[in-house]
């Protein structure tokens, strides 16, 4: 257990006292609202600090690959904000249509994610390393009606596919004039500001998050814009955000971190949030915690194990007297980098749980608390967590402390999801008894506090990124060398799983390393190298069910050397 010094004020000093007064009404009595009635989380995220006389506060301070940096104050996000609005209004988007936004992290998309929720338009976030497959699925099943991107990204991996999207009648690209689409600056030129807030309430959808399950393709995760409440209150209560602080949430806006911790919970409470374009490097990052003087910083796993692998040298000679508070999320988090966390920095990294479903942190450690290595922490003040297991009728049994079972959250909280778009069936087959199951299968000791055991179906999570196998081996089976695929996820010591692909050939082609390199670099061009496979292996033929379902479980068990026990249990859950 690392203990933590009592002489420090939290915007939580007391979580089971809150917990036991907690009300959300509370919550949504302290959200500005729109003026009349309404909610809507642009106007949280801007409108309200302007109106409250902080327009003049930073933002967001950019920090280019190349060493440009780029402030906006709230007045300044607003007004670009809602030119962007104005520009949607031009193309006649209207509230409830779609925008998909898919670039690096540049202002741009900030600005286009602000404007389309303040507009009232649903926006859909795509991960900017996608290949042109996992995009094409995401734009078609999201009908989108206009896209964000930059011309590079344009060129490589919309413009083949664009006869087949229908629905995207507009691409707006930055960065240059490219044939078939129009350029943003130019359109954001001709704009005005002053643009009216879209009368959306608490049950408007506002956000469409894209994420993988076991079969099938990608789940569209709608969320509406009452969901802010939540943002705004675990913003405030696990990573104890306060205006005058330094936010550095690490990840990428093209996934729900980004989003509900990247942009909505920092604006709506009134920080200033550090955004880097720049990849993953381990020196520039210490001098961007040490430089910007980051106060709250929100990472990953996956990077913690990175920066781990320099050794403490980097820290030399820096002491991060801003550095309040480190959390972490996405992937489970090892003890150990929770101790060097403690060693190197002086405190610990604080692990939250939470999934693209519930749209912000149900379970975390608080800087009020000590934290055990480990253990993913408590359910926040508003949430009710359970271990259960789903009986064969369909209800549910609760399990007592000790037995491990899927980790389960009482529905109803302001961000959860209300829809996976188009698939109310799916949807429904998440709940059960008034609660939402996870597919996570998790345990709580007798301080109720939750451990992470492990996925309940077959999904992968590479690098922090949420991987449907089904994905990748649909790609592999385009090849013309491929009769079968099956795609498991390998434990790996930095990304947590690495993505292992086994496939059987057709007749007449041989499993050589020619072969492999070939189908790996097929995989890698439709894919994006983040969901690539980075292993393959070949095999005679791939165990099924009778069913004709793949056992990935069984081919897993085989790579680990696995004992492989009753099939009848690899059936698993599906999700
Ligand atoms: C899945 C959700 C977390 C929001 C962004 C990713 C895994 C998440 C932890 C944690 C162990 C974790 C779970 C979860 N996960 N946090 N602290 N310890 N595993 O959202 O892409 O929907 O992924 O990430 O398996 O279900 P996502």
């Amino acid at each position: 257990m690392i203990e933590k010094p009592a002489d420090r004020h939290w915007n939580l000093p007391d979580h089971a006292r809150a917990r036991a007064h907690f009300d959300w009404a509370e919550v949504r009595a302290g959200l500005a609202g729109l003026p009349g009635g309404g909610l809507n989380i642009g106007w949280e995220a801007l409108d309200r600090h302007v109106a409250d006389g902080n327009g003049a506060r930073l933002a967001l301070r950019w920090l280019g690959k190349d060493g440009a940096v780029r402030d906006y104050t709230y007045a300044q996000l607003l007004a670009e904000a809602q030119r962007f609005a104005c520009v949607l209004e031009r193309l006649g988007v209207g509230p409830g249509e779609c925008v998909a936004v898919l670039a690096g992290r540049i202002p741009e998309l900030y600005i286009a994610a602000l404007g389309a929720l303040r507009a009232g338009i649903v926006l859909c976030p795509l991960f900017s390393a996608f290949g042109p497959e996992p995009v094409h699925t995401r734009l078609e099943k999201s009908h989108a009606r206009v896209l964000v991107t930059t011309v590079t990204l344009y060129q490589r991996k919309i413009a083949a596919l664009r006869d087949t999207l229908p629905a995207l009648d507009t691409v707006l690209t930055v960065g240059g004039d490219c044939p078939g689409t129009f350029r943003f600056e130019a359109l954001m030129a001709q704009a005005e500001t002053g643009c009216p807030v879209a009368a959306t309430g608490p049950d408007s959808p506002a956000l469409l998050h894209y994420t993988s399950g076991t079969t099938g393709s990608p789940k569209g995760a709608l969320h509406v814009h009452g969901a802010v409440a939540a943002h705004a209150w675990s913003g405030r209560a696990v990573l104890d955000l306060r205006p005058g602080d330094v936010y550095w949430c690490t990840a990428d806006p093209g996934w729900v971190t980004g989003i509900s911790y990247g942009l909505i919970a920092p604006l709506v409470n009134g920080v200033t949030m550090i955004i880097d374009e720049a990849e993953f490097d381990a020196q520039r990052w210490y001098r961007i915690l040490d430089e910007q003087q980051v106060s709250i910083w929100y990472t990953a796993p996956t990077a913690i194990r990175m920066l781990m692998k320099l050794g403490d040298a980097p820290m030399a000679g820096r002491t991060l007297p801003a550095l309040r508070l480190m959390a972490s999320v996405g992937e489970p988090l090892n003890p150990e980098a929770v101790l060097w966390g403690q060693r190197v920095f002086g405190q610990p990294f604080h692990d939250t749980w939470w999934q693209t479903e519930t749209g912000a942190i149900m379970v975390a450690n608080y800087g009020s608390e000590p934290v055990a290595p480990g253990s993913m922490g408590r359910p926040l003040p508003g949430i009710d967590a359970a271990i259960v297991h789903r009986r064969r009728d369909g209800g549910l049994d609760f399990l007592p402390d000790g037995e491990a079972g899927e980790l389960a959250i009482r529905a109803g909280w302001p961000s959860m999801f209300r829809a996976y778009l188009d698939e109310p069936e799916r949807y429904a087959s998440c709940f059960a008894d008034g609660w939402y199951l996870s597919g996570d299968r998790a345990q709580r000791d007798a301080d109720g506090r939750y451990w992470f055991v492990g996925r309940a179906d077959d999904v992968i999570k590479t690098s922090g990124h949420l991987i449907g196998p089904f994905e990748v081996e649909s790609v592999l089976l385009e090849h013309p060398a491929v009769a079968e695929a099956g795609v498991i996820g390998k434990p790996d010591p930095w990304a947590g799983e690495l993505i292992k692909a086994f496939v059987a050939l057709k007749p007449g082609h041989t499993g050589d390393d020619a072969l492999r390199k070939s189908l790996i670099a097929h995989a890698r061009t439709r894919l994006g190298p983040a969901v690539a496979p980075r292993e393959l292996g070949f095999v005679d033929s791939l165990p099924k069910t009778r069913s004709g379902k793949i056992l990935r479980r069984l081919l897993k068990a085989r790579e680990l050397g696995l004992p492989e026990g009753d099939l009848s249990t690899l059936e698993g859950h599906e999700s």
